[in-house]
C-alpha cells in the first residue's frame, strides 16, 4: 500500500516508518520537523518527506495515497494544558480537515493515533472501548472530538480506524523523556534515583511504541467490514499498572538506584485499567513487550548511545523543545515554522 504518514519525525512514527517498511509498504512521511534532529543515537533513515505544517496540507498533496496514518499531533497532556488554542487548531480542526481532504483524494484507509486518555479519572474497573469517555485535557478533549467528527465521514469507500493507545514506552531513536517508563529509567541512569512525583497510585496502562506500530500496520489490511469506524484500545492487561509499580520495576533495573516517591498529590488526575480484549479477538493482535523487558532495553540503549542530562532535559522533553524553537524564533506564536534550524 502507498501509506502517508503523518508525524513520522516523532517518538512514535520514527518506530513505525521502518516497520511499516518492513511489512512491504511505500511510505511517505509528513512532519513540519519540531523533532527532527532530536535523536539519541545513530539517525534514522528518512523516508520520501512533505514538510508542511498539517495545518496547510491540501487535497492535492494527498492524491494517489491508498491510507494515511495520522500520527501529528501535539502529543501529551501538559502540552495540550500551554496551549490549548493550538492544541485544539492542530490536534483537532487540523486532523478532521486532514480526513476530509484524505476522503476527497480518494484515500480510502484512516487511522488515527487516539489515546486511553479519553477514559480520565476512571476508577479501578476495566474500562473497554465502550466505557464512558471522561478526557479530561485539551489534548484529551481533541482526541475524543476527532474521533466523533472523523467518524461522520466513513462509508463505503473512507473506512477510518481510532487506535487508542496506551502510554508508550521504549526505545526510538527520537526519544522522549517525558513519558513516565522512558523518564523513570533515565533519571535512574542520570541520577541514581528513581522519582516519583505523586503517592505513586495512579493506574496506568503502558505500551511499546514496537507494539503500537504493529497495531497499525494490523489495522491498514484488515478486512473494512471489521474495523470501519471501530475504536481499538492498544496495549495489554498485564501491563496495567500503577507509577509505583512502574518506579519499582526500574529500580530492579539499573543498578544501584534507589526509589524516592515523594507523596506529593500531583496535577494530572488520570488513572484507569483498560481492557485490551477487543484487539485480541477482532484483529487478532497481541502486544508482547512487558514493562521489564521494555526497562531493561531502555537502560541498554542510554548506556551504550551515551545519555546525557542536557539533552534528556531538553531535546527529548516536548515541552521544552517546543519553548526552546518559539524563543529561537524558529516557530511563531502560533506554533508554525518560520525559519530553519541554525
Ligand atoms: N507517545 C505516547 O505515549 C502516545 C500515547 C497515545 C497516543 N499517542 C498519539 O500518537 C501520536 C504520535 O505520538 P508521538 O509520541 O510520536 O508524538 P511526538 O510528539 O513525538 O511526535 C509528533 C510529531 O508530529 C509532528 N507535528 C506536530 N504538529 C505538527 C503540525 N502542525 N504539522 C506537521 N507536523 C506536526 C511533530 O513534529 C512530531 O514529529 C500522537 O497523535 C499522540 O497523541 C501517543
Amino acid at each position: 500500500m502507498k501509506v502517508l504518514v503523518t508525524g513520522h519525525q516523532g517518538y512514535l512514527g520514527t518506530v513505525m516508518v521502518p516497520l511499516l517498511n518492513a511489512a512491504g509498504h511505500d511510505v511517505v512521511g509528513l512532519d513540519n520537523g519540531y523533532f527532527a534532529d532530536c535523536v539519541l543515537g545513530i539517525a534514522p533513515t528518512e523516508p520520501p518527506c512533505l514538510a508542511v505544517d498539517l495545518r496547510d496540507v491540501t487535497v492535492d498533496q494527498l492524491r494517489g495515497f491508498d491510507a494515511v496514518v495520522h500520527l501529528a499531533a501535539l502529543s501529551n497532556d501538559p502540552l495540550g494544558a500551554l496551549a490549548p488554542d493550538i492544541t485544539y487548531d492542530v490536534n483537532h480542526h487540523a486532523s478532521v480537515r486532514l480526513a476530509v481532504l484524505a476522503k476527497e483524494a480518494g484515500v480510502r484507509r484512516f487511522l488515527y493515533a487516539s489515546t486511553c486518555s479519553v477514559y480520565g479519572a476512571a476508577g479501578t474497573d476495566l474500562v473497554s472501548e465502550d466505557a464512558e469517555l471522561h478526557p479530561i485535557t485539551p489534548y484529551a478533549i481533541s482526541k475524543v472530538r476527532v474521533e466523533a467528527d472523523v467518524a461522520a465521514l466513513a462509508d463505503a469507500d473512507f473506512v477510518p480506524v481510532f487506535l487508542r493507545n496506551a502510554t508508550a514506552f521504549g526505545f526510538s531513536p527520537r526519544l522522549r523523556a517525558d513519558i513516565v517508563l522512558n523518564n523513570l529509567v533515565g533519571h535512574a541512569v542520570l541520577t541514581g534515583v528513581v522519582r516519583v512525583m505523586s503517592d505513586g497510585t495512579p493506574w496506568r496502562p503502558l505500551v511499546h511504541a514496537q507494539d503500537i506500530a504493529r497495531a497499525f500496520e494490523t489495522c491498514l489490511t484488515a478486512p473494512a467490514e471489521i474495523v470501519s469506524c471501530r475504536a481499538y484500545n492498544v496495549g495489554a492487561e498485564d501491563n496495567n499498572v500503577t507509577v509505583a509499580e512502574i518506579a519499582q520495576t526500574v529500580v530492579d533495573t539499573v543498578p544501584g538506584s534507589t526509589l524516592l516517591i515523594t507523596g506529593e498529590t500531583g496535577s494530572d488526575p488520570r488513572s484507569y485499567r483498560v481492557d485490551f480484549s477487543r484487539a485480541r479477538a477482532e484483529l487478532d493482535f497481541e502486544a508482547t513487550w512487558s514493562v521489564a523487558d521494555g526497562a531493561a532495553e531502555l537502560y541498554e540503549a542510554y548506556l551504550a548511545n551515551g545519555l546525557n542530562s542536557n539533552d534528556f532535559d531538553e531535546s527529548f522533553t516536548r515541552l521544552k523543545r517546543l519553548e526552546w524553537l518559539t524563543a529561537q524564533g524558529i516557530l511563531d506564536e502560533t506554533m508554525r515554522r518560520v525559519s530553519a534550524i541554525a
